[in-house]
Order: structure tokens, then sequence, then C-alpha cells
């Protein structure tokens, strides 16, 4: 591991430096550090932090490491249990409190946690502890407090291919987060979803590392900029750190089986794009790799981490990780021996307790006995206290809210934002005799369970951890709680459909497969319709409840979509799809003319999706994913091929999706034949807007080494540039090939030390160009 310092630093740099052409002025390049300076965490502590960690008690020290869950100090009606705030403050000078805030009537609003938020520091500060630092799962939008703009999950970010969409996403999510006296955030997830059985690949930017990392450093960015100084922003957390996205079986938390060259080669970078693009936090991962939990890894947490990576950041666990390495990794065999585990091996510098407070008891027992040495505490303290300084929560007033942001939660500029992300990701991957966009219809029939609801449109991590649910996991959907701030997808057709097409709706079949208007009845409400627009997908979920053992799609569903197919006459049958990942939909892509996929676009998405219909939006959104056609076929990935084997046939591919307009791709050119190291090869080709409709195109650069020691990945992308082509309009695309771009870890998994020469193929849209490669 030695050799790889500065290695993978390297590596990762070079495949994510050429992109620059796409990113809004707001994002630099991802060349890092070109033209703006955003904050960093640095690796020494500021003489002032190392000041006040000397004069601090060990108990003290261990408060800062130590993170309790709300539900220890919320009273029923939201409001704060003073006696209890006061217990924790006083036993053991907590320092961190996380999770939703809600009450009676539903989450609390901005001005409700920043009370609250402002209490809690209050009366730590007042028994000898320090301002708290509030985190809150903040991950589409600060979707925890009441009206503020929530906006499309991560997979569906992935899709607009303009990271531009995460950065602006971020953005508004920490200047809400701040306007809730919220400092910090768990996002971005940057877990690679390799098993799409998962169910937590909405939540993360798809199967490719680099697109993964690009959105990565978007996010980031976006949630933090420069957060040593300005107060809009706050410290995102680069989560779960690592291979949390390869679960062996799809179920959640289950091992992950990697080999030590996949991990680098394509879990590691989305990481390191993160950590490179300046993020404060991270997060451990609840699993285990190859059999060792992630929270107790000497190997992962300190040697890849911070020696390897180079994160200088504050490291936290996931929920109750460290007393699991006893109650659930079973490496420790006392709760004693966890913590060890959990601290002493590791570098991580706080403890998601949040229930059990034996922690920091035990933590002192460690300390006390010279099991762990109080440097290591000091360690653990000192970044926590840095961060705190660096958020401004150490300032005079510092844990107050901004009024003026608390009064900006949920404003109509920053509606528009996440509408216009919905606009850029709606992917459509079938479109038969061009049925879309609907022109002249007389009436269009919506029919199906996730047409009239935002719950579905925006899934798990929404209001509530199940999702927008009146009684939590499965429960009914309800939006009642988005106090209007959406637009579900029968009012976004209504709204987009022309005077003179009506638009009415039946659900005919519901989330779970259960009929309840039959296939004939909803045909007969057919019978004058020109088109009938089928909605389905998958109910809320978050997490472990999400599990499932079967990609398919509910019976019930795909029998109804069958059964309305045979009863229909010349209508056109668009299926439109909202699901948190893709589910296997049997005959849908044969009986559909037209397949529009939104992901989970957030509660606005209805809009774009009746924009896209009627052809007043252009889709342009492009799948972040290869999309199995059989269940047995969850852990395809694109760049993995099978070579010869019919189970590698996904239904739609990595990158699959188009607009309204044909875009034709031609005369590709390469600087040079040869590319060294010391010499990238400029490749351009020209694309053009064949068709009547302005467009944006994602163009993609994928490369491939056919040959090379060992056996070279299908192939990988290593640039996207999305650009917007008037109808007839040509543009020149130009990316930089670098050997780097080659880089793997070979049969000595040096990471990223092998490069072979040989020939290698770029192949931009329907364009190649073959050169040769000289290492
Ligand atoms: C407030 O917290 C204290 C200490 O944890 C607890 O004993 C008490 O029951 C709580 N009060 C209410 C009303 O829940
Ligand atoms: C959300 O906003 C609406 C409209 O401004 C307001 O009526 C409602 O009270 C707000 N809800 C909360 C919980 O603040
Ligand atoms: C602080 O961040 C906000 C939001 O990103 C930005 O609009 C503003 O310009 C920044 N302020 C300064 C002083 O850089
Ligand atoms: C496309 O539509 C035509 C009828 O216009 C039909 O014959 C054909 O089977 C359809 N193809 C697919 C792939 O759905
Ligand atoms: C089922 O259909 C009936 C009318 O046939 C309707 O009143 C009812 O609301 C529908 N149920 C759901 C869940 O949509
Ligand atoms: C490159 O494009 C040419 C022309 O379309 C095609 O014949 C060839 O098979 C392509 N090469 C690869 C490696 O796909």
């Amino acid at each position: 591991m030695k050799a790889s310092l500065g290695l993978i630093t390297l590596a990762i740099a070079m495949l994510a430096g050429n992109v620059n052409a796409t990113y809004s002025n707001k994002i630099p390049p991802m060349g890092y550090g070109q033209g703006v300076n955003f904050d960093a965490p640095s690796k020494n502590l500021d003489a002032d932090v190392k000041t006040m960690v000397k004069k601090m008690s060990l108990k003290q020290k261990i408060g800062q490491m130590s993170q309790l869950n709300e539900d220890k100090i919320l009273l029923p009606d939201g409001t704060v249990n003073v006696t209890a705030v006061e217990y924790y403050a006083k036993t053991y000078y907590i320092g961190s409190y996380l999770n939703n805030m809600a009450g009676h009537n539903g989450n609390l609003n901005a001005a409700g946690y920043a009370t609250n938020i402002e209490t809690l520091s209050d009366i730590t500060v007042k028994a000898g502890g320090l301002p708290i630092l509030y985190g809150l799962d903040s991950v589409h939008g600060a979707h925890y407090v009441a009206n503020a703009t929530i906006f499309p999950h991560g997979i569906a970010q992935a899709a607009s291919f303009d990271p531009s969409v995460a950065y602006n996403a971020a953005e508004i999510t920490a200047k809400d987060s701040r306007g809730a006296n919220i400092p910090w955030t768990f996002a971005p997830i940057l877990d690679l979803g390799t098993n799409k059985q998962w169910p937590r690949i909405y939540e993360n930017f798809g199967e490719d590392p680099y697109l993964q990392s690009v959105m990565a450093a978007a996010s980031v960015r976006g949630f933090q900029g420069n957060y040593k100084t300005n107060r809009t922003k706050i410290a995102a957390c680069a989560k779960h750190f690592l291979g949390y996205g390869a679960t062996h079986s799809g179920e959640d938390r289950d091992s992950s089986w990697i080999p030590d060259r996949f991990l680098y080669d394509y879990y590691v970078p989305p990481f390191q794009a993160a950590y490179d693009a300046g993020a404060a936090t991270t997060m451990e991962s609840y699993i285990d790799i190859n059999g060792e939990p992630v929270v107790g890894s000497t190997r992962y947490l300190k040697t890849l981490m911070r020696d390897d990576m180079g994160f200088n950041g504050m490291l936290v666990t996931d929920w109750a990780e460290i007393e699991n390495l006893y109650t659930y990794h079973q490496t420790a065999s006392s709760p004693l021996d966890a913590v060890f585990q959990g601290i002493g091996q590791t570098s991580t510098d706080m403890s998601m307790i949040p229930e059990d407070t034996s922690f920091p008891e035990l933590l002192l027992q460690l300390v006390q006995s010279g099991k762990i040495p109080e440097s290591r505490i000091d360690e653990s303290a000192g970044r926590v206290l840095q961060l705190k300084k660096d958020l401004g929560l150490l300032a005079p007033n510092g844990w107050k809210a901004d009024k003026t942001l608390t009064a900006s939660v949920g404003q109509t500029s920053d509606q528009e934002v996440a509408i216009d992300a919905a606009r850029q990701l709606l992917t459509l991957t079938k479109n038969n005799n061009t049925v879309l966009p609907i022109k002249n219809a007389n009436k269009v029939l919506v029919v199906g369970p996730t047409a009239n609801a935002m719950s579905y449109l925006a899934g798990g991590w929404t209001i509530y951890w199940q999702g927008a649910t009146v009684d939590g996991w499965q429960g009914a959907v309800s939006d009642e709680y988005f106090y209007g701030n959406g637009v579900d997808i029968l009012d976004g057709i209504k709204k987009a459909a022309p005077s003179g097409t009506t638009v009415d709706y039946v659900m005919g079949v519901d989330i779970w497969g259960n009929v309840n208007t039959t296939a004939a009845d909803v045909a007969s409400q057919a019978a004058d319709a020109d088109y009938v627009i089928l909605c389905i997908g998958e109910h809320p979920y978050a997490e472990a409840p999400g599990n499932i053992h079967d990609l398919t799609l509910p019976a019930g569903i795909l029998t109804f979509a069958d059964d309305l197919k045979a009863k229909l006459s010349n209508q056109k049958l668009v299926t439109i799809l909202t699901q948190g990942r893709p589910r296997v939909i049997g005959d849908v892509p044969t009986i559909s003319d037209a397949i529009l996929h939104t992901f989970l676009p957030g509660p606005w998405g209805g809009i774009a999706v009746g924009e896209v219909l009627f052809g007043i939006t252009n889709p342009s959104g492009r799948l972040p994913y290869s999309y199995p056609q059989y269940p047995g076929d969850q852990t395809l990935v694109y760049w993995k091929d099978i070579p010869d084997n019919q189970h590698a046939d996904p239904l739609y591919n990595f990158g699959d999706g188009f607009g309204y307009s044909p875009m034709e791709y031609s005369s590709i050119t390469a600087s040079s034949k040869t590319l060294t190291s010391s010499k990238s090869v400029s490749v351009s080709v020209t694309v053009t807007n064949m068709g009547e409709y302005d467009g944006k195109e994602p163009v993609l650069m994928y490369v491939q080494q056919p040959y090379r020691k060992i056996s070279p990945p299908t192939k990988l992308l290593k640039a996207f540039n999305k650009i917007s082509l008037k109808k007839g309009q040509s543009q020149k695309v130009t990316f930089e090939v670098t050997a780097d771009m080659f880089k793997y870890t070979g049969v000595n998994n040096v990471p990223y030390g092998s490069l072979d020469s040989g020939i290698v193929n770029i192949f931009i849209g329907t364009q190649n160009v073959t050169l040769t490669l000289q290492a």
C-alpha cells in the first residue's frame, strides 16, 4: 500500500481532468484548483484549535466524538426536552446530534429546527460543552424540513449528465439547511451501485465510476464552496466509504466481495474525487469487505483513506456501527472490544452512537486503562473542533440561525431550479414511429398508480425516512406533507396539454399490482382516446425495508399492462417508469410505443413529464445504469461484459436515451495516432442536430484497450459534455485522451500502477478512432 501513496491521487486527478466544456461557470474543471479556490480541510489543526484541545478534559474530548439521535432530546410535540439535553451535556458533553425533527403535525419547518438547535447549543455550552454540530440526511434537498425545496435523487441527477444539476441542488440544499440552522449534511452518496437489486441504488449517481466522480465533485462543491467563511454553505459528507454498492446478494448491508483490483479501479475513484473537491467529512459504511467490517478496519479507515487517498477531514460512523462490531459484524466479543476496534484500530472521529450511551463510558475506560492512548482522542476531538470552527460554530453567536436564510426556504426561484433539474434528466429509450411528442390528440387517458402522487416521484428519504406515507413503511402515500410544493404527473400532463386535449385519469392497477379497475373497463374509458399513458413503478422505500427478492415489478402490474394492451385498439401506449432501481418489466418494452424513465425526479417532476410528452421540453437524459432485462442480471454493469453469454443482454445500455431530434456524429479526427504518457491526443467529432427540435445532447467518450495483461473492462466512460444544439446546428466537440485513462491495477496489485502499450479505441457516439498507446 505504501507504494500507492500519491498514485491514486494522480490517477484520479487525471481521470477526472478532461471534462471542462460542460461545467457551468460556477463549477471549476475537475483538474482541481483551477480558477476557483474552494475550501478543503487542512492536514494540520489551527493553533487555537490545538490549544482548545489541550485545555479540555478527557471526558469533554470524548463528548466531541459522540453523536446522539434527536429522539433522546425531543418531546412528542417537536420541542426540546431541556432536562434531557442538560443531562447529556453535563454527563457526556455530547458534541453532536442528528436526524429529522418532527412534531404532531409532521416535520418542523426551518424556523422550528433553528430554534431547537440554538437551544441545544445554548444548554450544552452552559453545561461546559461546545456548540452542537447538528447533522441531517439532506440527500436531495432539505427534505426533512417542512416546505424546503426537494430535488431529484442522485440516480436522477446522474441521468442528466450535467454536473450543474448536482451543483445547483447541493447549493440550495446548503442554503436551506443553514436556514434551519443545520451546518452539516450526510451527502453525497458515492457507493457505485453495482447490484441493481440493492434498495439504495437511487441515492447514488449510477454504475459508472467517472460519472459518479464528476457528480461527486460537483455536489461537494455545491454544498461547501468556501465553507470556512461563507455561512450559506455546509459541510458535505462523502458516504459510505467503501464498497457498499456491491452488496453480494443485493440485500442492504450484505457483505461486499470485492477484489482489491476492482476496489481501486472502480469503487475508490468517486471518493477520491469527493476528497479532492474538499469534502469536509466522510462516513464509513455498514458493510464488511471480504469479511472485514469497514468500521473496525485499519486498512480501509487509516491506510487507504488517510495515507493513500489523503483525506484530512472528519470521519463519522454510520448508525450504531461501533456497537454493530459486537452485535452484527461479530468481530468484537463485547461492547468494550467493539469500541476498541472502532476507535483504536481506525481514524474514526465521531461515533453515530446514536441511542446506547455506553460509547463515551467505554471509550473513557479504554483510555484510562491505557488500551487507547489519549493522543488518539486528541486527534479526533481536534478534527471535530476544527470542523466546528470552520463552520463558524465557535464564533460569537455562531450557533444562531441566519433569519434571512430561514425566510428563504422554499422560495419560488429554488423551485424553478428543481423543475429545471427534472427537465434535464427524463430519459426516452423507445419512441416507435415517433409517437412522441403528442400532437393533435383529442383525449389522453392517464392510467396507473404513480400518476397522481408526488410521493412516488420523490421516493424514500422524503419527508420521512420511508418516504411521504401516512403510516411509515409501505404505508399509503400522502402528498399532504408537501404543502402544495410540487406537481404530480397527472397535473403536469394537464398543465402541458393544449386546450382541446382532454386529460382523464383512472388508476387501473395499484402500486402492489392489485387491480382496482379492470383492464376491460380502462380500455372502454380509452375508447375515444388517442393515447394511453401508463404510469408504473415502485412504492417509496429506504435502506433494508426496500429489500426485494426479485427485481421484477409485481406480477399484477405487468399482467395488467398486457391485459390493457390486448384490449386497446389503435391508441398509442406510452409507459412512464418512476422507480428507484431498474425493475424488470416483462413485456412492457414490447407493448409500449414509447418508454420514458423518470427515475425519482422529485415532487416537481410532473411538470417536466407533461412538457416532454407534449414536446415543450425535448428529453435529454441518458441511462446512468445498464437496465436489466432479466431478474438474474442484477449485477450487470456496462464496463464488465460477459462475452458470448446471452445473459449479458441488458434491456437498455448505460448511456442509452435520445431526444426528439436525431443527432448525427461525423468527422472524427485525432491530433495524433500515437498516445504517450507525456503527450495527450485531442479527439474531435462533429455533432449535428438533424431534426426539427432544438435539443441537448450529452456527448460521451468511452475508451477501450482491447488487450492488456489483466482482462480489460469492456470500455470505460472517460469524458462527457452535454451540448445544446438548435435544429440544423452543428458543433465540434473535442476531448483530450491521456495515457492515464488506461492506467489500472495490474498483476502486482499496485493501485493504478500498470499501463500497457498497445492499440486503444476511442468511441464518441457512432464514431471511433484507434490510437497506439506507447506506455
Ligand atoms: C425528558 O427527558 C428526561 C430525561 O431523559 C426524561 O426523564 C423525561 O421523561 C423527558 N420528558 C418527557 C416529557 O418526555
Ligand atoms: C408551508 O408553506 C405554506 C405556504 O406558505 C404554509 O401555509 C404552511 O404553513 C407551511 N408549513 C409549515 C409546516 O411551515
Ligand atoms: C456564498 O455562497 C453563496 C451560495 O453558493 C454564493 O451565492 C455567494 O456568492 C457566496 N458568498 C461569497 C462571499 O462568496
Ligand atoms: C412499431 O409500430 C408498428 C405499427 O406502427 C408496429 O407494427 C411495430 O410492431 C412496432 N414496433 C415495436 C418495436 O413496438
Ligand atoms: C378504485 O376505483 C374506485 C372506482 O372504481 C375509486 O372510487 C377508488 O378511489 C379507486 N381506488 C384507488 C386506490 O384509486
Ligand atoms: C469503428 O467504426 C468503423 C466504421 O463505422 C467500424 O467498421 C469498426 O468496427 C469500428 N471499430 C470498433 C472497434 O468498433
